[in-house]
C-alpha cells in the first residue's frame, strides 16, 4: 500500500527551494505503484503534478492536488553488440547517476550532459542539452503510462518530436502521460564531441591533450565548467536556465549585430540563436538582488533564491527581466522553467 500523505511542504523537493504546500503527496517506486496511486479514490479528479528531481519548476502557489514523486529505479542492458548498448533506465534515477553509470562502463554519448540536475524521466520532456549535445542524440525510446487509461505506451524518437528544449510532452500530450522508463543507445566506441569551445579550453586548463581525452575527461571538464558558472542548488536555490535562448531571423540578427558587434549569435537551421544570458547581462541584471531573489552573478540566465524568496517574487523578477530585454533589443524571451 502506498502512503498518501497530506499537507506536505514541497521546499525540500524543488531545487529552487520555494515554500509551497501540496494537499496530497505520494512516492511511487514502480509502475504498479503509479497505477495504485492514480486509482486511489481520494485523489480522483484532483490536479496532478508529477515530480522527478523538481529541478525545472517554479512553484508560485500551494498545490491543491496530488504531487506524485516518481522514484522508479534501475539500469538494465536490454540489447548489446560490438558497437552499441541499449540501456533501459528507471525514470526516478538521478540524471547524473546515469551519466556516471555510462562513464564507468565506457559507454559514450551522454558525457557532455554531466551534472545536469533532475531525473532521467524528466530529461526527454525538455530534450535536455548542454555543451553541444542533446538527449535526443542517444535517445532510443521511452515507456509512459497514460494517466486516464493506465495503459503503457512506448514512444519512439520520431514520436517524441524533439526540438530545442521541446518535445511532444510539453505540447500535444502535455499532462497526459507519466514517463516510467527511458532507453538510451550508447556507444561502446565513443566519438567525443568537444566542438563547444569551453570544453577544449577546460581540457587544456586541466593539462589534458585533446588526443588523450576520453569520456571521463570530457565529463570532468563539463563538471568543472558547470561548477564555475552555475550555482549549486544545495547552496543557492535555482532551476538552471530560467529562459530559453531566443531564436530569431537572419534579418533580426543583422540588425542587432550592426548595433552590437560583440553580441554572440549561433546559426540554428534557417534562423539564429541568441544568448539570452548575454542579452540579460547587457540590460544590467547580472548579480542583481531584490530581497531573497536575484540574477546569478556568474550566469545571467539563472534566477536564484537566496533562502526565503516566494515563487511569485521570482516570477515578478523574471517579468521585469523579460520586459527590459524586449525594450532594449526587441527580442521576446520565453521561460524555460515550468511555472506551477
Ligand atoms: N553570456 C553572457 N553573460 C551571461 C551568460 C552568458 O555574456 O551572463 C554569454 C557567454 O559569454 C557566451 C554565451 O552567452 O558567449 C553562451 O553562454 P553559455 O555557454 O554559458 O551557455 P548559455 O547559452 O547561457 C546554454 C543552456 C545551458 C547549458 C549551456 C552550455 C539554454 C537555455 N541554456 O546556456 O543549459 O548548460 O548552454 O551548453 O539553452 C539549462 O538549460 O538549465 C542549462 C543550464
Amino acid at each position: 500500500m502506498i502512503e498518501l500523505k497530506q499537507n506536505i511542504q514541497l521546499k525540500p523537493f524543488n531545487t529552487f527551494g520555494i515554500e509551497a504546500t501540496a494537499a496530497y503527496y505520494a512516492v511511487a517506486e514502480s509502475v504498479e505503484g503509479v497505477k495504485e496511486i492514480l486509482s486511489n479514490s481520494t485523489i480522483k479528479g484532483l490536479p496532478l503534478l508529477v515530480m522527478g528531481g523538481g529541478s525545472n519548476m517554479l512553484l508560485t502557489q500551494d498545490f491543491n492536488g496530488l504531487v506524485l514523486n516518481i522514484k522508479i529505479k534501475g539500469f538494465t542492458v536490454v540489447e548489446e553488440n560490438d558497437e552499441h548498448v541499449i540501456v533501459r533506465v528507471g525514470a526516478g534515477e538521478a540524471w547524473h547517476q546515469f551519466v556516471l553509470y555510462a562513464i564507468e562502463h565506457g559507454y559514450g554519448g551522454v558525457e557532455n550532459l554531466s551534472l545536469i540536475p533532475g531525473s532521467v524521466g524528466a530529461a526527454p520532456m525538455q530534450n535536455i542539452g548542454a555543451y553541444g549535445v542533446e538527449i535526443k542524440e542517444t535517445f532510443q525510446s521511452l515507456e509512459a503510462l497514460h494517466i486516464e487509461t493506465l495503459q503503457t505506451r512506448t514512444f519512439g524518437k520520431e514520436e517524441c518530436r524533439f526540438g530545442y528544449r521541446e518535445s511532444i510532452f510539453k505540447r500535444d500530450v502535455k499532462g497526459q502521460y507519466i514517463i516510467t522508463h527511458v532507453s538510451f543507445k550508447l556507444s561502446k566506441k565513443p566519438v567525443l564531441n568537444t566542438s563547444y569551445g569551453a570544453i577544449e579550453t577546460e581540457l587544456n586548463a586541466m593539462g589534458i591533450d585533446k588526443a588523450d581525452a576520453g569520456i571521463k575527461e570530457v565529463s570532468d571538464a563539463v563538471v568543472h565548467i558547470r561548477q564555475s558558472k552555475l550555482p549549486d542548488p544545495a547552496q543557492i536555490g535555482n532551476a538552471g536556465s530560467f529562459f530559453k535562448n531566443p531564436v530569431v531571423s537572419a534579418e533580426k540578427v543583422a540588425e542587432l549585430k550592426a548595433q552590437y558587434p560583440d553580441m554572440p549569435a549561433y546559426p540554428s537551421g534557417e534562423s539564429h540563436k541568441l544568448a539570452a544570458g548575454w542579452l540579460i547581462e547587457q540590460c544590467g541584471w547580472k548579480g542583481y538582488r531584490e530581497g531573497d531573489t536575484g540574477v546569478h552573478k556568474n550566469q545571467a540566465l539563472v534566477l536564484v533564491n537566496y533562502g526565503n524568496a516566494k515563487g511569485n517574487e521570482v516570477y515578478a523578477l523574471s517579468e521585469k527581466v523579460l520586459q527590459s530585454v524586449k525594450e532594449k533589443f526587441g527580442v521576446e524571451l520565453e521561460r524555460e522553467v515550468n511555472i506551477i
